[in-house]
Parts: structure tokens; sequence; C-alpha cells
């Protein structure tokens, strides 16, 4: 037997058994008489001593030898210590030990395997499984699986089953590029794998699965982002018979369970915002609504007084941000650098301090009175002391460059409080978006989405203004989740693939299966899915999701531990008829 007990285990109440403990060498200290060796594994650290006048001289010799990472059995008496540590459960005994087994060596780890570690984000990633052994890399995976075993638990509580859907399959549209693999049997072809199981969830409810949902990889060649990876994990839902409101009881019936269960925190009704106000008011689809800072729009109040910007500006846009009308120059200049740089892109900013004594000072006090400022002020919601900040342009691109000025400030302020929950139900999206590129429509959220009934007429007059029977749960300024009711039947879907361009040949090509299956009795039906690594990454109080997947891509979509992707040698390219050197492009 390796070890009778865990490094986490022992207590007071253990004194004078005997042990055997097996783990890693975290640290020796070595004071020449005596020697202390905190071991370590997955459940905590415990202390070992051997000392000259108690300890078999061998086994001291030996335990010198021992270098960090050493992976030893000990085995032992638990006695009490003299100096105790109450930082860790195990502080107050240590382990007498009376044989040391070395099972395997180490070299010197290239970065220290402790809390706050001198490695650098590359090199934990290339020693992952150095990096797994820290404890707050080790927490995230196993916070991680509380969550996914919550899940489980609630939806098949819940009557859900989980059906496992296959991964190479045809693509499907889910706004990304495909990863693709090709077929050896099949010369020439190429499967992809899921963005998301979007089209068999469907198939699963003309099958009659009525409640599905699945745990599931989804693959998606996209640029990545601190929310984003190649592959990332979904809670993937879909219902049948049900409509809109049912579904998103449902999942906030789950995201309320969860919030209770792993965090211990009760939430009320989640508010509702459509899509249109949350824009207008956050210039976001995803709004942080832990905070205020709502937007104001000052049009009226500030065009034709004289100052050019605004009066050229389709939109003047303000937030009030608390408490910061001392800010001084070089604060407010930090500001104005923020607002301009390429990724916020605007031209530039206007502030108004709204002074305690009621007085107001503007960096366009040239142009505005008092009484004009303080007009703003009141538009904006703005108390004594609180600082007004202005940006004005194209209404879209204004929105979204307030919003992130917006986030920065709550940044900066300590708004976005990690153990404070604010979700959110953002409801009727557009189901049709313009891509300029491309010069034509993109669904949305995807094609298989219904749109509202009393739009439908819109569809051939202004097809932006179309909404859609979409949703999206946002949680603390991360969209967690998204889904819709679906189109189930052939001559709505025929035609939403003819308003997004695609030919009737193409559209049958790629989704005739689904148009045939909705012709076979396909139920109303609609679902969910939930990005598993985001919402385990916001409930664990963080927004990098890299640091909640055991084995993440770099920001180039590379895995640096394993060196993928990489070529593959000739056998295997002409085993799949793959001929490199004929794709000049
Ligand atoms: P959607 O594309 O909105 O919907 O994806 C659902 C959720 O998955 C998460 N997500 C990601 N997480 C990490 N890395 C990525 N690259 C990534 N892309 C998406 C997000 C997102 O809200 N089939 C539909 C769902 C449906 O209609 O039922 C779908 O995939 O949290």
């Amino acid at each position: 037997m390796y070890r009778t007990t865990t490094c986490g285990d022992l207590r007071l109440v253990n004194v004078n058994e005997e042990v055997t403990l097996a783990g890693w060498v975290q640290r020796v200290r070595d004071k020449g008489f005596m020697m202390w060796i905190d071991l370590r594994d997955r459940y905590g650290i415990t202390q070992i001593i051997l000392d000259e006048a108690r300890t078999d001289k061998a086994l001291f010799e030996l335990a010198k030898s021992l270098g960090r990472e050493f992976v030893i059995q000990v085995k032992g008496t638990v006695i009490e210590r003299e100096a105790k540590n109450n930082h860790i459960p195990t502080g107050e005994i240590e382990i007498l030990a009376t044989d040391i087994q070395i099972l395997n060596t180490a070299k010197l780890p290239p970065f220290t395997i402790e809390d706050e570690t001198d490695g650098g984000d590359e090199l934990r990633m290339k020693y992952r499984y150095l990096d797994i052994r820290r404890n707050p890399v080790r927490d995230n995976l196993i916070f991680r699986h509380k969550v996914a075993i919550e899940v489980r638990n609630y939806m098949s509580n819940q009557g859900f089953i989980e059906v496992e859907t296959p991964y190479l399959i045809k693509s499907t549209p889910e706004g990304a590029r495909d990863f693709v693999v090709p077929s050896r049997m099949n010369e020439g072809q190429f499967y992809a794998l899921p963005q998301s199981p979007q089209t068999f969830k469907q198939l699963l409810m003309v099958g009659g699965m009525d409640k599905y949902f699945q745990i599931v990889k989804c693959f998606r060649d996209e640029d990545l982002r601190a929310d984003r990876q190649p592959e990332f994990t979904q809670i993937d839902c879909e219902m049948a018979f049900v409509e809109q409101e049912d579904v998103l009881n449902t999942f906030e019936g789950l995201t309320r369970h969860l919030l209770k269960a792993i965090k211990g925190v009760e939430v009320a009704e989640f508010p509702r915002m459509t899509y249109d106000y949350a824009m207008k008011t956050y210039g976001n689809d995803k709004p942080d609504i832990r905070f205020g800072m709502q937007f104001g729009e000052l049009n009226d109040l500030v065009q034709n007084k004289g100052f050019a910007i605004f009066d050229a500006a389709e939109l003047v846009v303000g937030i009030a941000a608390p408490n910061c009308a001392q800010y001084s120059r070089k604060e407010l200049d930090a500001l104005i650098e923020f607002v301009k740089r390429p990724q916020v892109g605007a031209s530039g900013l206007i502030w108004v301090k709204c002074n305690e004594d009621g007085t107001y000072k503007s960096s366009v006090d040239k142009f505005y009175t008092e009484e004009d400022l303080k007009l703003w002020a009141e538009r904006l919601q703005a108390k004594a002391g609180d600082l007004l900040l202005v940006l004005a342009g194209e209404t879209t691109k204004t929105r979204t460059q307030l919003s992130m000025l917006r986030m920065e400030l709550a940044k900066n302020l300590g708004l976005r409080k990690a153990d404070e929950f604010a979700p959110l139900w953002v409801v009727d999206f557009p189901l049709l978006e313009w891509d300029e590129e491309t010069k034509r429509f993109h669904a949305m959220h995807h094609p298989f989405t219904s749109p509202k009934k009393e739009d439908l007429d819109l569809l051939k007059t202004n097809p932006a203004k179309v909404r859609a029977n979409a949703y999206d749960l946002v949680l603390n300024g991360n969209e967690i989740g998204g889904g819709s009711i679906r189109i189930h039947d052939k001559a709505t879907q025929k035609m939403m693939f003819d308003y997004l361009g695609f030919t009737e040949k193409e559209a049958e090509n790629q989704f005739g299966f689904l148009m045939n299956a909705f012709e076979f009795g396909a139920p109303p039906h609609g679902g969910i899915a939930f990005g598993l690594d985001r919402l385990v990454a916001i409930l664990g109080g963080q927004e990098t999701i890299r640091d909640f997947i055991a084995f993440p891509k770099n920001n180039s979509g590379r895995d640096v531990m394993i060196d993928a992707p990489a070529a593959l040698d000739n056998v295997q390219l002409k085993e799949l008829n793959i001929k490199l050197d004929l794709l000049n492009f």
C-alpha cells in the first residue's frame, strides 16, 4: 500500500498513529542536526521531521539527498509540533519519519511550484503538468469539476437526458471558421469539427428526446481573447414544446441553483432587458449591472451652442463617474488617453466636474454656461462630487467607446467586485446583422433562430429591424449563454436561408438533412448553450478562462506543451491525399 492517508488529513487527534504518506517534496529545510520536509499532494502539505537524536543515521543521510519535487513515500509517527503553523490545516502535527523510499527523482523544476510562482505564462504552459501541482491551478480544476457535477445533477433532476453528439460532422455556421479534418476513406473530403451541436440537438427534438443536455466540447477557429479558446466547453441544452419563457425559467433555475450551491449566493429574479435598451443604456449587449453609470443622451441639450464637434455628431452621450470630480489634470489626461487608444478609437473626451459646492467646471466652458452643465448633470443623474464624461460621434461607435470607458472606470474604481453576482437576460436580439465586408445580412445568432411573428412583415421592408426569439444570459458583463426558439418548419427555414444569401442548392446541400427532418413532424423547440469555461471562471471570480482549463491553448492557438499544431509527415499526407505543394494561393 503506497499510503494510509493523504497529506491533508492528519490533525492532533491522530497523534501517536503510525502512518504512511506519499507525495512530492515541496521544500527541505536542513539545519544540520535536524531536517524538515514539506510533503505535498493534492490534499495538502504535511511536515516530516527527522533529527539526529531520534532518526536512524542512514535515513538521515538519505533525506539529505532529497531534492525538490522528488516523489517519496514516508512512514512515521504522528507527533504534536512544538512550533505550530496555523496557516495550514495540518499545522499542529508533524510526522517523525521512520522510513523514506524514493519513488522517483525529479529534475529541478523550471519555476517554483508555489502559490506565487516566478514562472511566466509561456513557461508554465510548456510545463503545464507542473503548473497543475500549484494550489491555484489545481483548485480551479477542482472548482470546475464541482460546477460540472452540479450542472449534471440539476439537469438530470429536471428530466434532461445527456446525449452525446458526433465530433466529426459537416460545417455548422455559428459565425466562426471551422476546424476541418481530412477523411482518408473519402478522398478529397473533409469533416468539420462542430462549432456547437446545434443541428444535432434540434434533430434530437425531432427524435422525441424532449429534454436534452450535454457538457460538450466545441471548436471554433476564431481570434483568441481572454474569454475565448479554440476548443471550449458548452452546457448545451434543447427542449421541445417550449416558448421563450419556458427556456428562460429553466435556465434561470439552473443559474440560481449554481450560485447558491457553489457560491452560497441567493439572487432575486433576473432582470430582463431588451437588446435595444442595453445598447442605448450601456452601449453593450452584455452590460455589467453590478454598478450604475448608465448612459444619458445629450443631443438636445448640447447642440446648436457653437461647439462644432457636438453639432456635427450623430450622438452625444455621457456617463457620471461617481465621486470623481476631484480628479487631477493627470487623472483626466489618463482617461483621455484611454479613449484615444486605437482599441477604443475616440478622438477626444469632454469632462464636466460637478463640484461639491454646486459649481461646475468643464473642458468646454467656452461654449456652455453653468446652467447648461447643470442640465447635463441632471440628465446623467449625477450628484455633487461626480464627474461627467461625454463622447460624441457616430451612434454605434460612440456607444461602444463609452461602454469601454465605463468598464475601465468601473475597474479603476473597484466597482467590478468578484464576489458580487448580477445576472440578467438580454432579450429581443435582432434577427439579422449587416456585414460590411460581405455586404449582406448574417444571422446574428444562427440561421435556425426564429423571427418574432409580429416582425415578419419587416423582413421585406426593413430586415435590420426584425427581432428574433433570441436571448443571452449575461453575468457580470460577460455573455455566459445564448439561445433561441428555433424555426421548426421547412418553409420558414428555407426562407431564412434565402434571406441569408444561400442559393437553394447551397441550402439543400448544407442543411437538406435538417429541412427534411422538419417534414417528419418536428415539434416546436428551443434551447440555449452556456459557455462552461466562462461560467466557471466568473463563478471563480476571474475572467480568464485559460486558468480554468487543464491544457489550454496560447494566444496563437498553440498548445506549447505538446507543440501542436504540427506538420504531418509525407506518409500521412499521402494517405490523406493531401498534396501541400499543389496548394498555391
Ligand atoms: P453561442 O455561439 O452563443 O451559441 O455559444 C454559447 C456560449 O458559448 C460560449 N462561447 C465560448 N466560450 C469560450 N470560447 C469560445 N471561443 C466561445 N464561443 C462561445 C459563450 C456563449 O454564450 N448553438 C448555440 C446555442 C443555442 O442556440 O442553443 C451557440 O453555440 O459563453
